[in-house]
């Protein structure tokens, strides 16, 4: 890992007992209709269709949510990664087929190159210290579609508290602003989400960008306001969707339509 925090090493394993800790009331704590997620999923799957997507990797799939739901189409074959213990075994509780979970980390995803038609991440990256790693693995094993469904911090607070976050980022400086704010620590800790880390997925857009011919951005968390830099700005949840070739629906042949 690089970039992590000096005592990465004791907020990952904090972070393993909180989910050991957990696991039997994470759906119940975590999983309620119209969550950020489940907005992200509703347009993320319109675009599986129109992308002929067969094969979908779920990098940390934790109790399943993302996987469940996907496998629901009959036309998707999907894949769980997830590197904690009680929250694969949940997940069969739940109703994943075992074949389905695989124990491994988004660090070294244990795939070929270019195994699956799409690669998601749901609410995983702002977890890690560093989630560069975690996003070159992603598009290393993608062959069509990358989905980051996470954390925007510019989209949080008041309107100046974001402009100035934005200010501090610009300016180079929001790794050591957020280690002070942290008091050294680099992660903060809640009894809703356990060890976190200052996440937005414009942190990840260069690298997506580079990989893909198109990003598009949907803002699925509350609007925090209106503003014209739309969602950066105004959404504390963003859904980035990385895609190489365009989306094409059998019945729409838009070339014929001039
Ligand atoms: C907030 S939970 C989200 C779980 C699931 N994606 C969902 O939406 O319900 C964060 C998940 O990230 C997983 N995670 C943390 N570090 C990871 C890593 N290095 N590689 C893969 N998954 C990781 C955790 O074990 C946990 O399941």
């Amino acid at each position: 890992m690089t970039n992590a925090a000096p005592d990465s090493d004791n907020a990952a394993a904090l972070q393993r007992a909180y989910y050991d800790r957990t696991a039997a009331e994470y759906d119940t704590a975590h999983l309620y209709e119209g969550c950020q997620h489940d907005v992200a999923l509703g347009y993320m799957t319109p675009l599986f269709e129109a992308l002929d997507i067969r094969t979908v990797l779920d990098v940390g799939t934790g109790t399943g949510r993302t996987l469940r739901a996907l496998q629901a189409n009959p036309k998707l074959d999907v894949i769980g990664v997830e590197p904690v213990r009680a929250l694969l075994d949940k997940a069969v509780d739940a109703g994943a087929p075992p074949t389905a979970l695989v124990q491994g980390s988004g660090f070294h995803l244990p795939f070929p190159d270019n195994s699956f038609d799409a690669v998601v991440e749901v609410a995983v990256l702002h977890h890690v210290p560093d989630p560069s790693p975690i996003v070159a693995e992603m598009l290393r094993v993608a062959r069509r579609a990358v989905f980051v469904d996470d954390d925007n911090r510019f989209g949080r607070g008041r309107l100046s508290s974001r402009l100035v976050k934005l200010a501090i980022y610009r300016a180079g400086l929001w790794p050591a602003f957020w280690k002070a704010k942290t008091r050294g620590k680099g992660y903060q800790y809640t009894d809703d989400d356990g060890i976190s880390y200052s996440y937005s997925v414009y942190d990840s857009l260069p690298a997506l960008a580079e990989w893909a011919d198109r990003v598009v951005l949907v803002p699925t968390g509350i609007e925090n306001g209106t503003s014209w830099l739309h969602p950066l700005l105004s959404n504390p949840h963003v859904l980035l969707c990385a895609v190489k070739g365009e989306p094409r629906l059998p019945w729409l042949r838009l070339g014929t339509l001039a």
